[in-house]
């Protein structure tokens, strides 16, 4: 075969795929405990589960390619113009998207290292030029960093707010110094698929920026607190001229019909996100509690998930994974010595502190024994 591949399509890895949860299970021979995608563990919002049951006899229609009655509900949900958003196959279309609108070939995306290992793939697939800016000593995104990275080809900047896998913050008096010093023509997007979970009051209020008029992209999901991660439903909010470019280049039926209906429903759900929220403020109150005891450090977050580290942090992956635990290990993002952490639910996160007590023990003996 002579294929004639585009030297930066020819330079991309694809990205591996983890094993069905089932596979690990049948390996294991008992039931793992997942707290590794950051996904909410209280299961999704029944009631959009109610609904979707509802709406599968409707499924040899065609969605409805303007999200109408999501759209409508969220608007008045957001306090924004029903132009100011657009909905895609997950916030990850809406990331591809932007890339395609604002990105040439050689034009350069800022974005944290690390971060949202999503960017720097499609900037890279698009011909684009990824640039990566490592965080400060408290593991926390640095705006100074990323303003003085910006040049004449910035055409993107990407801030995960929180950011993943870190679970830190960039707070409003950060932001706004950033947005005001930045050349015109560079569009920032703030990703806030965590941003339900966030409780510092320093937090910025993004929406206003885009009301402000400035190039600002606003990325929400509902992957996250909503529970929807497999429906594959997520939105931004951003001035219509935005808005308007994003639909040129989205395909016209790119939000399927359940993932709508599952996703009003969710928004209606208060409860479930109340719920969500509580369990996860209980849940990092008991983690960090007990990784405290066991003398680990940790980085504080604002999300549902955070780092600790570990020191080995790929042997405490895959001595978490034989006591039917899964965990992120860190050192692909260039943290070896940290693993990241999903909070569960009461029974998970009580499953993942026995599992890493006895690890501790087994890994000090081991240390003690070489003494
Ligand atoms: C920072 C960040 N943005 C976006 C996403 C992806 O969200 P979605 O499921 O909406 O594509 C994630 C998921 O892990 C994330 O961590």
């Amino acid at each position: 075969m002579k294929l004639r591949i585009p030297d930066y399509i020819e330079e991309l890895v694809p990205y591996p795929p983890g094993r069905p949860i089932e596979e690990v299970e049948r390996e294991l021979g008992l039931r793992p405990v997942k707290l590794a995608s950051n996904e909410n563990p209280l299961g999704p919002s029944p009631r959009a589960v109610e609904a979707i049951k509802r709406a599968l006899a409707g499924l040899n229609r065609y969605p409805d390619g303007s999200c109408f009655y999501l759209r409508r509900k969220l608007a008045e949900r957001l306090g924004v113009a029903e132009d100011m958003l657009i909905f895609g196959n997950g916030s990850n279309e809406i990331i591809e998207l932007l890339v395609r609108v604002f990105v040439r070939e050689g034009d350069q995306v800022i974005m944290a290292d690390p971060s949202f290992a999503v960017y720097p793939l499609v900037v890279r697939a698009q011909g684009g030029v990824p640039v990566r800016v490592g965080l400060d000593e408290n593991l926390r995104i640095s705006l100074k960093a990323m303003a003085d990275a910006v040049t004449e080809r910035t055409r993107l900047v990407f801030i995960a707010n929180p950011n993943n896998p870190t679970g830190t913050i960039v707070r409003k008096d950060e932001v706004e110094w950033f947005l005001n010093g930045l050349p015109e023509g560079v569009v920032v997007c703030l990703d806030e698929a965590y941003y339900e979970y966030v409780q510092d009051e320093g937090f910025p209020r993004s929406l206003d920026y885009v009301r402000e008029g400035r190039e600002v992209v606003v990325l929400r999901t509902f992957s996250k607190i909503h529970g929807l991660a497999g429906l594959r439903i997520g939105y931004a909010i951003a001035h219509p001229q935005i808005v308007d470019y994003l639909n040129r280049v989205r395909q016209p039926f790119n939000v399927n019909s359940l993932a709508q209906i599952g996703a009003v429903e969710a928004l209606n759900d208060t409860d479930h996100i109340e719920r969500s929220i509580e369990n996860n403020i209980k849940g990092l109150a008991y983690l960090y509690r007990e990784i405290e005891k066991l003398g680990y450090p940790f980085v504080k977050t604002e999300a549902n998930f955070f780092l600790i580290k570990v020191g080995d942090g790929e042997g405490f992956y895959r001595r978490l994974l034989e006591k039917g635990i899964i965990v992120r290990p860190m050192k692909g993002f260039g943290l070896a010595e940290y693993i990241r952490v999903t909070v569960g639910t009461e029974h998970e996160n009580r499953a993942f502190i026995n599992a890493l007590r006895e690890i501790t023990e087994e890994y000090r003996e081991r240390e003690g024994s070489h003494l």
